[in-house]
């Protein structure tokens, strides 16, 4: 089994996280092939992980890896958001969020991430779900289709790219990427089609979150963790852009200044060295938020 994902910032996870009690316990939202939690394991003897992941594709990787921990690694295939809605009130010591897909997804799914592959359009995080990607591109109507590619990845062009992808349709079904990643930069302008990001970049973002709801798991997952997270200890969430960011640090700010239930670790967000983002690309966009738990009542009552 090779590990294709380089976990990001963590060192600094490390630095912000550390158990507050005897017994201790990480839930780890976003496990992916299990970089952070297998870091966490090695430096705190004591502490079990419980590592969902919705994919689990990934996660027999990290059931794999996390082998040699034996019962101190346990696997949950769910989405966070459900899985920290029935969790226990102060339950864990920290809860880490590593936010959107693995290098995994792209390298190894198989399932359309990437617009350099030619592969089924799939995009589905839960394999058990009917909403696709190729669902979206053959079945939104075009206004749908426009608005959340506008939406969900700020695509200047996402009316043309909207316009082209209903015109070739009506040809026959798009079911693969490299057919949706040509008629995207067939609808743009040249100099956009030829600049130094692929024009298929944005588009295909907007589509992956779409798929599996992303932004609509993330505030509602951090309620959950304050509740969740023991007095005094942290939730740290690494982001990717703009999108999931934004929500991260309104939720930490309105929590902290209104019904202060956290204090917030990081007045700006930690960021990747230099050293780091030359040697794993994917830390460049990357932004690290951690907020800790106050003492007080915080239960669901
Ligand atoms: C960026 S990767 C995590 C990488 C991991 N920290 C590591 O070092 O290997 C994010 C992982 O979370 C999973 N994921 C994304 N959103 C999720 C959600 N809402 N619920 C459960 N799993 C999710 C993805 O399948 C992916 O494997």
């Amino acid at each position: 089994m090779e590990i294709v994902h380089i976990p990001v910032m963590k060192e600094e996870v490390l630095s912000f996280l550390h158990p507050v009690s005897d017994d201790p316990v990480m839930i780890d939202c976003t496990t992916g092939e299990g970089g952070h939690t297998y870091a966490m394991l090695k430096a705190y003897p004591e502490l079990k992980v419980i590592g969902l992941d919705r994919d689990s594709g990934i996660q027999a990787k990290a059931i794999e890896r996390m082998k040699e921990f034996g019962n101190r690694f346990e696997p949950v295939n769910c989405w966070f958001n459900d899985y920290l809605e029935k969790a226990e009130d102060n339950s864990a010591d920290m809860i880490l969020f590593d936010l959107g897909i693995s290098v995994y997804h792209y390298a190894e799914s198989n399932r359309g991430f990437s617009f350099r592959k030619d592969e089924k359009l799939d995009m589905r995080l839960d394999l058990n779900q009917r909403l696709s990607a190729e669902t979206i591109v053959n079945e939104y109507d075009e206004k749908e289709l426009a608005d959340l590619i506008y939406q969900y990845s700020e695509e200047r062009y996402s009316r043309r790219i909207a316009k082209r992808i209903v015109e070739e349709r009506k040809k026959g079904r798009i079911t693969s990427s490299a057919a949706l990643a040509e008629i995207i930069s067939q609808s743009v302008p040249p100099a956009y089609r030829y600049a130094r990001i692929n024009p298929a970049t944005r588009t295909f973002q907007a589509l992956r979150i779409e798929v599996n709801r992303e932004l609509d798991r993330i505030t509602p997952a951090l309620k959950e963790a304050v509740r969740v997270v023991k007095p005094g200890g942290r939730i740290a969430v690494i982001t990717f852009h703009s999108l999931e960011d934004r929500q991260v640090k309104w939720f930490f700010k309105r929590n902290a200044e209104e019904e202060k239930q956290v204090k917030v670790l990081t007045k700006h967000p930690v960021v990747a060295g230099e050293e780091e983002c030359s040697l794993n690309p994917p830390s460049r966009s990357a932004k690290l938020r951690v907020a800790e738990k106050t003492e007080g009542k915080h239960g669901k009552d």
